[in-house]
């Protein structure tokens, strides 16, 4: 993360959010299974994109398949209805959002679209689900990109001041989540 700190040295949001982004990741610590912890998100309660090609086995075995409510295009939501209002499948990056709104949080919303989308990948990288995207997903969508630049090709090479990093990344995260957190 230190790429986002280089080249983005007055956005300190996006900064923590390098930081904290994967840390909903502890549930395979505490013994979630893999499947629900990482890998690419989507909503749930509406058909999948057909693009997604990888889970169609998969698709095929989930009951919610076989019901009308749920496997159209629309599903339970209404067009343009707004990510926010969407139910994304568990992972690593819906935990963390939902800790940060259960708590104490000044990151602004692109911050929070950041760390609750990284993974939706049929959404920032396929352009699937458009049509429950309203405006501001639209807008945010840019952001979502730009972190996932930074999330994916940005390893730093030079051996870091550990004691310095701490207390830079320390005192930044307390001005955005301070205090102890729930989870
Ligand atoms: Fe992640
Ligand atoms: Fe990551």
């Amino acid at each position: 993360m230190a790429g986002i700190r280089e080249a983005n040295p007055d956005k300190e949001w996006l900064q923590v959010t390098g930081l904290i982004h994967d840390i909903g990741k502890l549930m395979a610590v505490w013994g979630e299974p893999q499947w629900c912890v990482v890998g690419d998100t989507l909503p749930v309660g509406c058909a999948p994109s057909k693009r997604i090609v990888f889970d169609a086995q998969y698709f095929a075995e989930n009951p919610d398949m076989d019901d009308p409510t749920l496997n159209t295009r629309l599903g339970v939501y209404t067009e343009n209805c707004g990510l926010e209002n969407v139910l994304m499948s568990w992972g690593h990056d819906e935990y963390l959002y939902r800790v940060l709104n259960a708590n104490t949080c000044h990151l602004p919303d692109e911050a929070l679209y950041a760390i609750r989308f990284h993974s939706f990948y049929p959404w920032h990288t396929s352009e699937d689900y458009m049509f429950l995207c309203n405006n501001k997903d639209l807008e945010m969508l840019q952001w979502v990109r730009e972190f996932n630049k930074f999330d994916l090709y940005t390893k730093c090479p030079d051996t870091p001041d550990i004691e310095q990093l701490k207390r830079y990344y320390g005192n930044l995260v307390e001005k955005y989540v301070p205090g102890k957190l729930k989870w």
